[in-house]
């Protein structure tokens, strides 16, 4: 038996030696590794192909797909958003054919020019990011082309203001006022730089050279607004001549989420170089430990605060914190603070599973609270990837096959519930009873189908150490010469 085994066993290496001789490195170690996650890494590529597939088929050259009606609908005013937010996880999947046919539909179908009033935050980290990341992976120059007129309607937003204009309109470059008090939120200021950085590095056009720095500095000026009391985590909405804080909300989860974010994410894409967004990052790490509390039997909740009382519920959209530790853990100021951090990513991504565990159907609501001590979340499902993310994160940092498994359990749980013959839908708890939401957001293959992939992916499809995943998970690569 042992030598038949053995004999078996040597036959079996040799068998995938000879046929890797033919194959890409990656197909060869895919051949090699455990059948088990090459199973549950073929499992998102369906689910992948599915969610595609039925864009392609019933919403193509649309925004989203509405995979209840067998639609689409324009939801970011008709840029094709789920085409431009897909092209990398398609690239990265291997999905050459699919890749191809969305090439194609940028190339030729894609033009900004009749595109009418967007978000600016929105539109910079779903389509710019998306095509950046498209160029940067494949070098095909019609990516740069799109990102760079887009870049440059964009650009409106930025004119005489002490911050950026939160709503433009791509067709007229005019950014009419969208609220009569003059303001914006925190995340909209500053989750922009990353994509501005990026597009100045890689464009020969003069004017689009000057907005990285200048999307830049409106970080440094919310930083310089900052008041002690604040301790690192400031109100969430920001006034737009003066760019000085105001509101009664201090919080993590929206609408202040991807400014936290950010913070390391800028330091890390510019070679951690930038002493201002490390200091900055570190003290709204400080800050954190006041928003935080033990949740029972799950880890721990990120909580938010509103006319300085703490409310004992957490978002879904903190779930970005582990990663964000992870990520920035080289900011920490010693060993010890390094362990903290590491410590608390964990504890923080223990809860973001919990999400799901401990939401009804095993879906994740909106919110996460306790009850008699018990922890609730409440019921529904939007496809959101932010506890698959600190999942991903987690894995990669102590590959612990736990992460593996949680992710497994999400994957399944959201397969058997959120999917439809078209699509996926968002899941919505009415009247006492479970609903398809006719929206299949586009972030689903963005974020949440990737970010499970590359869980169950070699760390060589997508290196942390020379890419960092913009907050729709569009992979830009971290600044290369001085
Ligand atoms: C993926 O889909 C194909 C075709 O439908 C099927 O043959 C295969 O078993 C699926 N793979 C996984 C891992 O589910
Ligand atoms: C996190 O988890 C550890 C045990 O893993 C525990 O000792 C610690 O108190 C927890 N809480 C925080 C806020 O880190």
């Amino acid at each position: 038996m042992k030598t038949r085994g053995v004999v078996f066993g040597l036959a079996w290496l040799l068998l995938g030696l000879l046929s890797c001789a033919n194959e890409t490195v990656e197909v060869c170690e895919a051949e090699l590794e455990d059948g088990l996650t090459s199973s549950r890494r073929g499992a998102v590529v369906n689910a992948t192909i599915h969610a595609w597939d039925s864009y392609k088929r019933y919403a193509w050259g649309l925004d989203e797909l509405k995979p209840v009606s067998r639609s689409g609908v324009n939801t970011f005013s008709g840029m094709g958003i789920t085409i431009l937010d897909s092209l990398d996880t398609l690239y990265m999947m291997g999905l050459e054919s699919r890749f191809e046919e969305a090439r194609e539909w940028v190339a030729t179908e894609l033009s900004f020019e009749s595109v009418g009033i967007v978000s600016v935050f929105e539109t910079t980290i779903r389509a710019l990011g998306g095509l950046l990341s498209a160029y940067e992976q494949t070098g095909d120059e019609i990516f740069l082309e799109k990102a760079e007129d887009l870049g440059n309607r964009l650009s409106v937003a930025f004119e005489d203001s002490a911050i950026p204009k939160p709503r433009c309109s791509l067709s007229s470059r005019t950014c009419p006022k969208y609220l009569e008090t003059d303001e914006s939120l925190l995340a909209e200021v500053g989750t922009l730089q990353m994509e501005f950085h990026k597009l100045s590095r890689l464009s020969k056009d003069k004017h689009l050279r000057t907005l990285g720095r200048k999307t830049l500095d409106y970080v440094r000026r919310l930083g310089s607004s900052m008041q002690p009391e604040h301790n690192g985590v400031p109100p969430s909405v920001v006034r737009i001549d003066d760019a000085s804080f105001t509101g009664d909300r201090r919080t993590f989860g929206a609408p202040s989420d991807s400014f936290f974010e950010y913070l390391p994410k800028m330091w890390v894409l510019m070679r951690k170089r930038d002493d201002f967004l490390r200091d900055m990052f570190r003290a709204s790490v400080r800050g954190l430990a006041d928003f935080l509390i033990a949740a029972p039997d799950v880890g721990v909740m990120v909580r938010d605060q509103i006319h300085g009382v703490f409310l004992d519920r957490m978002e879904q959209f903190t779930c970005y914190i582990p990663g964000m530790l992870i990520l920035g853990i080289d900011a920490a100021e010693s060993e010890t603070e390094r362990r903290e951090w590491e410590i608390l990513a964990a504890n923080i991504t223990k809860t973001c599973a919990a999400f799901f565990t401990h939401g009804s159907r095993g879906l994740a609501g909106e919110l996460l609270y306790t009850r008699d001590g018990k922890v609730q979340v409440t019921p529904g499902y939007e496809l959101r990837p932010e506890s698959v993310e600190a999942l991903f994160y987690m894995w990669r940092h102590t590959k612990d096959p736990i992460y593996r498994d949680m992710a497994w359990q999400i994957f399944q749980s959201i397969d058997t519930h959120c999917r439809l013959d078209v699509g996926y839908s968002a899941v919505a708890f009415v009247k006492d009873k479970y609903e398809p939401r006719d929206v299949m957001h586009s972030f689903f293959i963005a974020e949440t189908l990737k970010y499970l992939f590359l869980i169950f992916s070699d760390d060589h499809v997508l290196e942390l150490d020379s890419s960092v995943l913009n907050t729709e998970a569009h992979p830009l690569k971290v600044d290369v010469d001085p």
